[in-house]
């Protein structure tokens, strides 16, 4: 099992389809989420599936104080090594609320960014003593531009995107490589039943684009691809001409 790579978020969506496409390429798993049952019968399906190590570990993202521990636990399951780390959790929460309530709000900022640099913190030592590895993280093309209809989520993912581009040099001649994941619209959990969601690619296409990426060391990928032209169109629109978009 040494040299498993930790998954962060693996139940549903996006998290699970890259498990499956990892344990395809042969390579041991650690699974963790919220739902302990769901990710023993994951890592149950893994091993006999695809023959390979995978194991279950549960946190919540909500939880900071037992961030520290919950690591500690992977890294020994992992057989005292970690390949690499996939942050894929995320909380999308709901705009409207989290206007009014600022519990809401808290909890898109603590899911989508305090918790996950606590995590990502704590895999950087780990894999910087080991002087090899890889750390992924999923941030969003959310984060690329305040909107109005999702600024708060957008804002917590624009400063994990800050976040990996430092951790990025910092690592950068450690030999561990720290990939930025930029998807578009993805028909997951997260997006199910939002309205006007056109052209959503498959979980697994983001999962195949992921793995690719941290088999190459790529820094910043967009997925799909055209999301990154998208994006770079609407980061030049005029903020009075953006405003009328009301997107
Ligand atoms: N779907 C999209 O269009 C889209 C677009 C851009 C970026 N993303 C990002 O892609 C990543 C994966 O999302 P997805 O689309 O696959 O959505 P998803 O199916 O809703 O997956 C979100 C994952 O995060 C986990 N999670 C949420 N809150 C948590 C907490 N407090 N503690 C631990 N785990 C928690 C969920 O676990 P539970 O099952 O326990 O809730 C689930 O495994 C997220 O970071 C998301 O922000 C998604």
């Amino acid at each position: 099992m040494s040299g498993a790579v930790l998954i962060l978020g693996a139940t549903t969506g996006i998290g699970r389809a890259v498990a499956r496409e990892l344990a395809r390429t042969r390579r041991s798993l650690v699974v963790a989420g919220r739902d302990l049952e769901e990710l023993q019968t994951l890592a149950a399906d893994l091993r006999v599936r695809y023959g390979v190590g995978a194991v279950a570990c549960r946190f919540d993202a909500r939880a900071s104080e037992g961030l520290g521990a919950f690591f500690r636990e992977c890294v020994e399951a992992a057989g005292g090594r970690l390949e690499g780390v996939v942050l894929c959790f995320g909380y999308a929460g709901s705009q409207q609320r989290a206007e009014s309530d600022w519990e809401e709000t808290v909890a898109i900022i603590q899911t989508n960014f305090l918790s996950a640099v606590r995590l990502l913190n704590l895999a950087a030592d780990h894999l910087k003593e080991a002087g090899a590895g890889f750390i992924c993280g999923i941030t969003s093309v959310a984060g690329d531009r305040g909107r109005q209809s999702n600024y708060i989520y957008g804002s917590a993912k624009a400063a994990l995107g800050v976040y990996l581009q430092g951790l990025r040099d910092r690592l950068s001649g450690a030999g561990v490589t720290v990939t930025t994941i930029k998807p578009g619209f993805v028909d997951t959990p997260m997006t199910f039943g939002r309205p006007g969601l056109r052209g959503l690619a498959s979980p697994q296409r983001v999962a195949r684009v992921i793995r690719r990426a941290i088999e190459r060391g790529r820094a910043v990928v967009y997925v799909p691809w055209f999301w990154r032209w998208i994006m770079l169109f609407l980061r030049l629109v005029p903020e009075r001409i953006f405003r009328r978009l009301r997107l």
